[in-house]
């Protein structure tokens, strides 16, 4: 099923599991997104999540898969955190080819890891289960492969957009002219949401279902919402 990896030392290593320029990202979502946040920015960011969600005590040797990786900033967290057997996924060469060294990379798709049965310690995903185009369809089909790979042991960990009290205040915020035009980020944040609308709604839209969803895969550790976000970390049932 796997083709080699690129063979230019500059570039980051990738399996291609799917043919590249399959899938193509939206140029212009990613233009906002790159006016969101630096990728310091970020992987600062993600740093604080992991540590929130208990990272810092797991094994450094643990294999560690981020699902839906982009551009590798939760993967270089990860490495900055100590962890040394790391993995990403995406659908997306474009954004595969501006990860760092360091982890593997694989050219998939989520609803169909190209991993063995329990050989993975660790999923991780920051963002990417809102981007699936069927729910709750292809969330049963990612959850399902994260539990066939994940060890016995293995942990599952999502931070995803979600509809709390301060998502709604900034969906307002940012659908406002003036706001747009003074603050940078909140201009970003909407164009963003505009072209990931159908997703990004849909996934909004089923609370209970995801997290039904979640819980029949995955026993909580942890299960939280706040400032806009679902944490959820769980083990393997
Ligand atoms: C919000 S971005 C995630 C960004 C990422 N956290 C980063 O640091 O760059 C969503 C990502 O999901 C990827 N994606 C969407 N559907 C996918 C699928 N079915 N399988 C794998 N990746 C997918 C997109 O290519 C995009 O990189």
């Amino acid at each position: 099923m796997n083709t080699s990896d690129s063979s230019k030392t500059s570039s980051p290593a990738i399996e291609r599991h799917i043919a590249s320029g399959e899938v193509c990202c939206d140029p212009v979502w990613e233009e906002a997104y790159r006016r969101f946040e630096s990728p310091e920015e970020e992987i600062e960011k993600f740093i604080k999540r992991l540590k929130a969600m208990g990272f810092q005590n797991h094994d450094p040797d643990n294999r560690v898969i981020e699902l839906f990786c982009g551009r590798g900033g939760g993967l270089t967290a990860l490495k900055r955190l100590g962890f040394n057997c790391l993995e990403g996924v995406d659908l997306s060469e474009t954004l595969l080819l501006q990860n760092e060294p360091g982890a593997k990379l694989h050219l998939a798709d989520c609803r169909d890891l190209p991993f063995e049965d329990a050989t993975v310690d660790t999923v991780v995903i920051h963002g990417g289960l809102h981007h699936l185009p069927d729910l709750p369809e292809d969330l049963a089909r990612v959850l399902s492969e994260v539990h066939r790979v994940l060890s016995s042991e293995g942990t599952f960990h999502i931070v995803e957009p979600w509809l709390t009290p301060f998502l709604r205040f900034v969906h307002c915020m940012v659908e406002q002219p003036l706001v747009r035009r003074l603050y940078k980020r909140g201009d970003a944040l909407a164009v963003m949401i505009e072209h990931e609308r159908e997703t990004y709604e849909q996934w909004l839209n089923q609370p209970a279902v995801i997290r039904d969803m979640l819980r029949q895969n995955f026993l909580p550790i942890l299960d939280r919402t706040a400032w806009g976000k679902l944490h959820f970390s769980g083990r393997k049932r």
